[in-house]
């Protein structure tokens, strides 16, 4: 087994730019799971079924083939073959995998793949259920939050920099959403493990959130 990092917590907390630049640090892989809902979702999407068309999603999963590559060891995420990586980071898709995350049928299609990956490799995973269920003996837990507010920022400015004019508090209003259905799920809700160290990222640089958590893996 390899060393393990996990670090879960709410959308737009600032996950996946600490997580890559912490598995930067350490020369381990940076594993990304929310990819791994969203490639479910982008297929649905393109496919025209709805998030409650319950029936018809377990019916086409078997039609699914998500795979993470490392290529550079930069994560790439392919979909029956081609490579999707950019098409997923829109908030319909997020949205979309928000909604059919909480099938059972749907988390376990990708729980094994997840702890496969993290007992081949030394890595820094992300999501919401990495270390209350994924890697539940993960070596350092995480639990990392901001406000809303601050959230809705961060993902403002992100979208600004694609070119794309968004609203504050429709942005704000979608977080607040996508936490209530991560958290309040049945199966496998995002909520910090007993064992995790909480961050608040709302008055935190990147570089000190970071350092902190280096410093949790001596
Ligand atoms: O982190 P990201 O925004 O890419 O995740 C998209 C959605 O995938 C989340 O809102 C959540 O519902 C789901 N997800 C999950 N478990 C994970 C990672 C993501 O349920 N480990």
């Amino acid at each position: 087994m390899g060393y393990q990092i996990a670090i879960d917590g709410p959308a737009g907390a600032g996950k996946s730019t600490i997580a890559k630049e912490v598995a930067r640090r350490k020369g381990y892989i940076y594993v990304d799971t929310g990819a791994l809902y969203r490639g479910i979702a982008y297929f649905l999407l393109e496919r025209g079924i709805k998030a409650d068309e319950q029936e018809k999603i377990i019916e086409v999963l078997p039609d699914i083939q998500i795979e993470i590559r490392y290529e550079k060891r930069k994560q790439e995420v392919y979909l029956n073959g081609n490579r999707i990586t950019h098409k997923i980071r829109t908030e319909e898709v997020g949205n979309m995998a928000s909604k059919v995350s909480s099938l059972k049928a749907v988390r376990d299609k990708l729980l094994q793949m997840q702890r496969d990956l993290g007992n081949s490799f030394d890595v820094v995973m992300d999501g919401r259920d990495i270390g209350t269920n994924v890697l539940k003996d993960a070596n350092v837990k995480i639990f990392l939050t901001a406000s809303s507010r601050t959230r809705a920022m961060r993902r403002m400015n992100q979208l600004k920099r694609r070119g794309l004019n968004p609203s504050i508090d429709e942005i704000e209003r979608d977080i607040i959403i996508r936490d209530k259905q991560d958290s309040t799920r049945e199966i496998a809700p995002l909520k910090q493990a007993e064992d995790a160290i909480r961050i608040d990222s709302s008055n935190l640089s990147i570089r000190e959130v970071v350092n902190r958590i280096l410093k949790e893996c001596k």
